[in-house]
């Protein structure tokens, strides 16, 4: 094989930073909305946020099987989750709340959104996804640099975390039982996030009756 060249390595490594430099943005726009959010409301709505830049193993890995050439201009065009950021949340209509939130950022561009929450996808996975564009301003020169953000309930993401380990483990060829068991799980997921909305909007009944 061949070997990369230095300049080629030092794209690489341009590309890794600026996508660190996009998380960076994002997470402190994040972290603001959820404090100004807190402040007006005395609510949370994001539980939790967590992000990561892709490895390049993983991005070389993903290019490979998209059957492209390994090069920064194909990570840029192909991978779209370099830069990547889950944020986790207690009720389903938080996740809504804050895709709105980050639809009313003015410097986000919103390039995609999957509804997975509203149509899950067969196999019972359930998340909101939204790519996004954030203007990085560098010394000379400024780039647009693509960030996915997954939202989801702790409920939602307890049952990816453990399906995404099951899909590794059995490298995407998992026995049939294994697939039904996790269908089913997904649906007590999804009841679940129902019960503790009811549950939720219970309590905000009872405490509105306090404060009258
Ligand atoms: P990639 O799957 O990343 O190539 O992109 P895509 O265009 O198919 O995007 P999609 O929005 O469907 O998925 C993006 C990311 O969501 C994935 O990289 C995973 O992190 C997550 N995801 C999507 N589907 C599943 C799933 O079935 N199970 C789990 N655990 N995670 C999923
Ligand atoms: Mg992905």
């Amino acid at each position: 094989m061949e070997q990369p060249s230095v300049d080629e390595l030092k794209e690489w490594r341009n590309l890794m930073l600026l996508h660190r430099f996009a998380l960076e943005e994002v997470n402190t726009k994040l972290k603001i909305l959820n404090e100004e959010f807190q402040f007006l409301h005395d609510y949370n709505p994001m539980e939790h946020l967590k992000s990561r830049v892709k490895s390049l193993e993983s991005i070389g890995a993903k290019l490979e099987k998209k059957g492209v050439d390994i090069t920064t201009e194909n990570a840029r065009k192909y991978v779209h989750d370099i830069a990547g950021i889950r944020i986790t949340c207690s009720f389903v209509s938080d996740i809504f709340k804050i895709k709105e939130m980050i639809e009313h950022q003015d410097d986000l561009k919103i390039l995609r959104i999957k509804d997975y929450v509203t149509y899950p996808k067969g196999n019972g996975y359930r998340s909101l996804h939204m790519l996004c564009e954030v203007p990085i301003f560098l010394t000379n020169r400024s780039e647009n640099i693509v960030v996915e953000i997954q939202i989801r309930t702790v409920a939602m993401d307890f049952w990816a975390s453990l399906e995404h380990k099951i899909y590794y483990k059995y490298q995407q060829e998992a026995p049939e039982y294994l697939t039904n068991e996790l269908r089913e799980a997904a649906d007590i997921v999804t009841q679940l996030d129902e019960k503790m909305k009811n549950l939720n909007d219970e309590i905000n009944k009872y405490k509105g009756h306090l404060e009258e």
